[in-house]
């Protein structure tokens, strides 16, 4: 069994697969973890030696790999993941078990202000355009997180709230 967390950055996906994988007796494995591991670079120096066009094809390749060898495995994917190349197609051959964490921009927003520092891609904005970009990016995101067989509302929940509610829709 193949279980896939998806979403926006900060949804909570390390967290709740951490835990998920506990309460199932399976593995967990982040991709970005994987990706640092095979490259043996943190994520955020991979951006900015190589750049993001770089780092997009390494976690189609990374996510491909991993996914294909996976045995009884929960996997977090990137917050980018399923919107690149043909991920999402990739990904939904493979398992129907896919979960799409859903938090609203104003859940992420007050996630995300705390630990922009670490994430490439918001680590220079202020906190003024902090909301508006993450608006705008999760609005261009969504067709592909909606694209998730299982939606997993996050706001106001506590993890083992979500995990349960994960646990209770695997097929
Ligand atoms: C990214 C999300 C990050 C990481 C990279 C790019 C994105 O993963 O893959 O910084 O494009 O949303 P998390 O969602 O685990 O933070």
């Amino acid at each position: 069994m193949v279980l896939v967390l998806i979403g926006y950055m900060g949804s909570g996906k390390s967290a709740v697969g951490r835990e998920l994988a506990e309460k199932l007796s399976l593995k967990f494995v982040d991709l970005d973890d994987f990706i640092e591991e095979k490259e043996e670079k943190s994520i955020s120096s991979i951006f900015s030696e190589k750049g993001e066009i770089y780092f997009r094809k390494a976690e189609s390749r990374y996510m491909e790999i991993l996914l294909t060898n996976a045995e009884d495995t929960v996997v977090a994917l990137g917050g980018g993941t399923p919107c690149y190349g043909r991920n999402t197609d990739v990904l939904l051959e493979l398992t129907a078990n896919v979960f799409y964490l859903k938090a609203s921009v104003g859940e992420l927003v007050k996630r995300l202000s705390r630990e922009k520092q670490h994430r490439p891609l918001l680590q220079r904005l202020s906190e003024e355009e902090l909301e508006d970009f993450i608006r705008k990016h999760l609005f261009e995101r969504n067709a592909y997180y909606l694209r998730a067989p299982h939606i997993v509302e996050v706001d106001g929940k506590t993890i083992s709230e979500i995990v349960d509610d994960i646990a209770s829709r695997i097929s």
